[in-house]
């Protein structure tokens, strides 16, 4: 049985290069460490108030973690002498929240060692760090995630969208996780909350085609107010809200203002450039179908890649591939 099992993830390891676990359960720590779900939230929850910041930050790193190598938390191992890793690749750019799931963990190592994963902590961190504006959980988070023993930066650029694609190269992109149109679009909506930085935009703004231009499909007023902002080309520090006006709120205004042309990046703009796509961001305009489609495409993109049974590893620290 187990054989057969071993068997079938070598062959769909061969097949699509990584074992595409469906075995994520509910409570998966129900016995082994019971308190594991209320610890994440707790300290999440704790550390939220000193950090506004973090229900972006955690959910970006999540999704980081997911896009490569499957959502095994090889976004969290820090580079050693002779491996440089995801989190120091070029499109890292302020990834935050590292130190949030390494104080987590050692919460949960000092009650049950050795077994709850810093993937799965990731997954639930996010979710209740986004949460706690409801004070309710915002999408069910399955467990039962293994640590992956492998992060490379050489594959971030490949495996990580940028904000210059265009539809199909976006679309591309989410297919290649097994995730839809549908996803794309949903899952972009996580821009309702967090910042970006002016030089990841602001060719929309002063030199779109090479002719000191703007983005035509970009809504003056906003380009205007987004000048006032980033003031230069060459501006790679400042940063700036990417759901205008609610930017701290996780709703679905992200929708509401990319159907204004106020979508932030070229990657968000493009989400209106294709016909299917246009109809969907159409239709999350209210908050009520956003959240219900969000739930359950952040499902899916939990579910990328995972590494279960005896898959992987329970790193000790998040930072560390064990020895
Ligand atoms: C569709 C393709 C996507 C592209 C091209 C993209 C690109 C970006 C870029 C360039 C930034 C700004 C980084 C910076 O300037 O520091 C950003 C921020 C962010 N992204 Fe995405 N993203 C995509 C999808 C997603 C998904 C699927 C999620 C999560 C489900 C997500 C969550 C976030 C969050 C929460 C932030 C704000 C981070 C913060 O303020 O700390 N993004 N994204
Ligand atoms: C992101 O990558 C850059 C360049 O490799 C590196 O200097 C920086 O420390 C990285 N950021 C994080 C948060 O690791
Ligand atoms: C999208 O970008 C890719 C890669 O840069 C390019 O080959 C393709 O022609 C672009 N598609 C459209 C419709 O512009
Ligand atoms: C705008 O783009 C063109 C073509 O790439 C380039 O020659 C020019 O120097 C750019 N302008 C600025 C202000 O960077």
């Amino acid at each position: 049985m187990k054989t057969a099992f071993i068997f079938a993830c070598v062959v769909v390891l061969a097949v699509v290069g990584v074992c595409q676990g469906g075995d994520l359960r509910k409570n998966f720590y129900r016995t082994s460490c019971p308190s594991a779900e209320a610890i994440v939230k707790k300290i999440t929850q704790r550390l939220l108030a000193s950090n506004p910041g973090l229900p972006a930050a955690l959910l970006r790193l999540h999704f980081h973690d997911c896009f490569v190598r499957g959502c095994d938390a090889s976004v969290l191992i820090g580079s050693t002498a002779n491996s440089k890793a995801e989190k120091d690749a070029l499109p890292n750019l302020s990834l935050e929240g590292f130190d949030v799931i390494d104080e987590i963990k050692t919460e949960v190592e000092n009650k049950c060692a050795r077994k709850v994963s810093c993937a799965d902590i990731l997954a639930l961190a996010a979710r209740d760090a986004v949460s706690f504006q409801f004070q309710k959980p915002m999408w069910e988070v399955l467990t039962g995630r293994r640590d992956g023993k492998v992060s490379l930066s050489s594959e971030v650029l490949a495996n990580i969208p940028s904000p210059f694609f265009n539809f199909s190269t976006l679309l591309t992109s989410f297919q290649s996780k097994g995730l839809t149109v549908h996803d794309l679009v949903v899952l972009s909506g996580a821009h309702t909350i967090g910042d970006g930085h002016c030089n990841l935009f602001s060719n929309r703004l002063y030199n779109f085609t090479g002719k000191g231009d703007q983005d035509p499909s970009l809504d003056p007023t906003y380009a205007a107010f987004l000048k006032t902002k980033c003031q230069s080309l060459s501006d790679r520090s400042t940063t700036v809200g990417m759901d205008p006006g609610s930017s701290t709120s996780f709703d679905a205004s992200y929708f509401v203002n990319l159907k204004q042309k106020k979508g932030l990046f070229q990657s968000d703009a493009a989400l209106l450039t294709d016909r299917i796509s246009n109809k969907i961001v159409g239709e999350l305009q209210k908050s009520t179908d956003f959240f219900k489609e969000f739930a359950q495409s952040m499902k899916r993109m939990g579910a990328i890649g995972v590494l279960t049974g005896n898959s992987g590893e329970i790193r000790k620290k998040c930072g560390v591939i064990n020895s």
